[in-house]
């Protein structure tokens, strides 16, 4: 296939070694934040306009939701999009099913929306979706007065009629999670006085960010044993501010790791988001010895980023807290791609959470690198990877995991022999452009055949 020809539509991609990354990776704009952009932007006063925003499945299926919910939404650009809001009451029931395909954070964050409002809807999603729990959701959510069915009590499809006067949360969570947080803060909006959101330790902000930043009025703090503790006074009216969105922490993570494993690299990643509750897979590479510089810190749109510089870096493995997941937890999949690179024995604690991502990461990923000839072992809460020769050659399913394909096609970099990864159109939910992108600063990935 001539180079020219962009990857994005392949299905099967198949990745082999070349002699390093260099030159700048531009990744796209954060994909929480997008989503959040346009829940938030539907339920103010006035247009809302953001820039960055990333244009992937999982955002597009947000966006075409809060259209039939009624929010105004058009692109005029590049990344370049205009919300115009309906208030925190203002919306109404859609005709048909919300299908959120393969998003969790925007089904789970939608819920809450309805939750709080007198409407009816029904949520939809594929097949990784439909088996993911949502009763951690649900269930905050009916004690605040909405009305929810849900296949099997847990699992999409799910049919939620909100309370026209919802109740003030208490709700104490027992995983760190930013979208139980953020459905049961959307859905206090329009609840009367104060609702409180616990959690055993503090997970990604945004949501509490971006109230903030449209006027609504949001405390936290942490308590001595580390339970982090939100606040959001209810009966909220939200006003249209404009929103720059910062480039995503999580998709850096695959050119970073990329570069780091791969003998020749100096990437630069610009202007990636810094958010301390998000930088976990930083912390925990240069704690392995990773080469990589943090130059440029600056606020952009009221969001920290910087520019990446990344260097091919002997890596030596090193225990990873379990104190540390949630500032990481999407990243794991790629960590134990760059943990194969390492001398010695990485431990990834306190991990379970990973189970009930896009797929069961825990077992995909250490059955996908023993399949590739690597050293892994794994229980329920924990995955250990010694570093060793991968001898590669094989094909992994993604299984609807967006970080399953990236994370094999990164390994494939390294092994002996090719990575094939079936699957690939997954890729656009979070990262459109991926293998391009890739290949322009020097990946050798190419459209692979069905084994
Ligand atoms: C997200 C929260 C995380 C993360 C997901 C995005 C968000 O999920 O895995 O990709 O934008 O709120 P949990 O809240 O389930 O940890």
């Amino acid at each position: 296939m001539p180079s020219e020809t962009s990857l994005t539509a392949h299905e099967i991609l198949q990745s082999g070694q070349h002699s390093g990354l260099s030159g700048r990776f531009d990744v796209p704009g954060d994909k929480s934040i997008s989503h959040r952009s346009l829940i938030l932007g539907g339920l103010a006063i006035g247009t809302t306009k953001v820039s960055g925003l990333l244009e992937g499945d999982d955002v597009m299926a947000t966006g075409r939701a809060m259209q039939a919910l009624g929010a105004s939404i058009t692109r005029d650009g590049d990344g370049i999009w205009h919300v115009t809001g309906v208030g925190t009451s203002g919306l109404v029931s859609p005709e048909n099913p919300l299908d959120l395909g393969n998003s969790g954070t925007g089904v789970r964050l939608l819920m809450g929306v309805v939750a709080g409002q007198p409407l009816t809807a029904t949520f939809c999603g594929d097949a990784s979706l439909s088996r993911r729990p949502m009763a951690r959701v649900t269930d905050p959510l009916a004690a605040m007065g909405a009305d929810i069915t849900a296949r099997d009590g847990d699992r999409l499809p799910v049919t939620i009629t909100g309370s026209p006067t919802p109740l003030a949360a208490d709700h104490t969570s027992t995983v760190a999670s930013a979208q139980i947080k953020s459905a049961v803060l959307l859905a206090a909006l329009n609840a009367r006085g104060t609702s409180i959101v616990r959690e055993p330790t503090a997970s990604r902000d945004h949501t509490e960010a971006m109230l903030r930043h449209f006027g609504a009025t949001v405390r936290s703090h942490t308590e001595p044993d580390g339970t982090h503790v939100v606040e959001v006074e209810g009966e909220a009216t939200l006003t249209a501010s404009d929103i720059v969105v910062p480039r995503d922490p999580s998709s850096a993570a695959f050119p970073m790791v990329a570069a780091l494993i791969t003998e020749g690299s100096d990437l630069t990643i610009p202007a990636v988001g810094m958010n301390p509750l998000r930088t976990g897979l930083i912390r925990t590479l240069r704690e392995m010895g990773g080469d990589i510089e943090i130059t440029n810190q600056r606020t952009e749109g009221g969001e920290d980023v910087a520019d990446l510089r990344v260097r091919h870096s002997r890596l030596h493995g090193i225990d990873v807290p379990p104190a540390r997941a949630a500032s990481m937890i999407d990243e794991y999949p790629v960590l134990a791609v760059a943990a194969t690179q390492a001398e010695g024995v990485t431990r990834m604690l306190g991990v379970e959470e990973l189970r009930v991502k896009e797929t069961d990461r825990i077992a995909v990923v250490a059955d996908g690198i023993a399949a590739a000839g690597g050293d892994v072992a794994y229980d329920d809460a924990s995955m250990t990877v010694t570093g060793s020769v991968i001898p590669g050659g094989i094909t992994i399913d993604s299984q609807h995991d967006h970080r399953i394909a990236m994370s094999f096609l990164t390994l494939g970099m390294v092994s002996a022999a090719p990575m094939t990864v079936s699957g690939c159109a997954t890729i656009n939910t979070s990262f459109p452009g991926f293998a391009d992108s890739m290949n322009g600063c020097g990946a050798a990935l190419r459209a692979g055949e069905p084994s």
